[in-house]
């Protein structure tokens, strides 16, 4: 394939790029080639463009179009290969990459958008993720809980607005015993039994996984949050353990959860070799769902200064997460529509098929308080209901009443 001289020239800072990661070996094959591209090209005299970066460009390029086939075909990539995909700033290997994660969405589970109601249940707890604005040692933040009554009128509106999955969640708060969990699990699954009930409590006993699943939950959302172990320690405080959150996401599975993991994308000292890390501890831990969004400051944590993970990054990893776990149910994140005001449409076109408004009563919304500017903190749930049905509409998918589960 030739490039246009449109796209070289949008290409070119790219090509300066490339030229440094070029492979001097490569350059010797160029000069016929060149050849043949010289009449094609018409070039501005103040774009003294060499032909062999034009070439180069092209065989990058070639290079990444052909990862991205490799990884729609195989649904998985080499360390090398995923750095190349994940850095790459390749328009067209990009748009392929979007392609690919948008047939295979489809190919499982068409146009539908799942919903999840989700119902944030108590700010308090007793962790201290760095990056976390509801942390423990957050003494500005506004602590709450809600009542039983108040939970169960949230899953009363929302099943009138057509939700079929309650996603309960909350910060790792003491109040919480298995006992008051399991009462409200029950009385849930007994009021809606055509709903799924979906958990995330944070890290909790065996014991108590067990006694909640057997209350009645369904699925639970544990995001491991980073794989590799000199990052977890880095963005979380010496008493917590990466090696507990992954224990505790293989004790959901052998429970028979549907399990959700995850990472935020960006996050402070986050690097490439840190995302493949978390891209292959998911494929060894095989969850039903991944939640990913980008890092976004709080004002309150020690990371207040740090830019925010980016969109391109973030859609960029939906994309390749659709792709090497094609059945996933993968959410398109709030976060992602904090950082850009259409970012849930622009998840829902990068393989994503699910999306997780909130039920919570309003007074308490911005109290759980997780990142600066956090979107949909001051609408009641219907109106949230209406705006995300216009919003699925515009991005060309359709929000379906159903439970949603894994497409086993
Ligand atoms: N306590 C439960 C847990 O630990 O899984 C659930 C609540 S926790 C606040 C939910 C998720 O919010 C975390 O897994 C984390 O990835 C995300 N989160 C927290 N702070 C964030 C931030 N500053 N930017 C983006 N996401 C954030
Ligand atoms: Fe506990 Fe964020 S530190 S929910």
């Amino acid at each position: 394939m030739l490039l246009s001289p449109t796209c070289i020239i949008n290409h070119s800072k790219y090509a300066l790029r490339s030229i440094i990661d070029f492979k001097p070996t490569l350059l010797h094959n160029t000069n016929i080639i060149n050849q043949k591209l010289l009449p094609k090209i018409i070039i501005n005299k103040n774009q003294k463009f060499n032909y062999s970066i034009i070439q180069t460009v092209k065989l990058n390029n070639n290079k990444d179009m052909k990862i991205v086939e490799k990884l729609y075909r195989e649904q998985t990539l080499s360390d090398n290969e995923l750095k190349t995909l994940i850095e790459t700033k390749n328009i067209e290997a990009t748009q392929l990459l979007k392609k690919y994660a948008d047939e295979t969405r489809q190919k499982y589970y068409g146009k539908k958008v799942f919903i999840r109601g989700l119902i944030e249940i108590s700010s308090y707890c007793k962790n201290d993720c760095l990056y976390c604005g509801i942390r423990r040692s957050n003494n500005k933040a506004e602590r709450y809980r809600l009542t039983r009554d108040e939970i169960l009128t949230c899953c009363k509106n929302g099943y009138n607005l057509g939700f079929r999955t309650f996603v309960m969640q909350s910060g790792e708060d003491g109040f919480l015993t298995d006992r008051f969990l399991c009462s409200i699990i029950r009385e849930i699954r007994e009021k809606y039994p055509d709903c799924a009930i979906t958990l995330s409590f944070g890290e909790r006993s065996y014991e108590s996984y067990k006694c909640l699943k057997e209350a009645g939950a369904d699925r639970y959302l544990l995001r491991h949050e980073a794989a590799d172990p000199n990052l977890y320690e880095k963005l979380h405080p010496k008493k917590m353990s990466l090696e507990n959150r992954k224990k505790c996401l293989f004790n959901l599975k052998e429970l028979g959860y549907q399990v959700g993991a995850g990472f935020m994308v960006g996050a402070p000292y986050q690097t490439t070799e840190h995302l493949i890390n978390d891209l292959r501890f998911l494929q060894y831990l095989q969850p039903h769902m991944i939640g990913i969004g980008p890092f976004i400051p709080h004002h309150n944590t020690e990371f207040a200064n740090n830019k925010s993970g980016t969109v391109e990054l973030t859609l960029r990893l939906l994309n390749i997460i659709r792709l090497m776990f094609p059945k996933i149910l993968l959410p398109a994140t709030t976060a992602l529509g904090t950082v850009t005001p259409n970012g849930r449409e622009l998840g829902l076109q990068n393989g994503c098929n699910v999306v997780m408004p909130n039920l919570s009563p309003v007074k308490v919304r911005k109290k759980y308080d997780l990142y600066d500017n956090k979107i949909c903190t001051g609408e009641e749930a219907a109106e949230c209901r209406g705006c995300l049905n216009r919003r699925v509409k515009y991005a060309g998918y359709k929000i379906v009443s159903e439970r949603g589960d894994y497409a086993f």
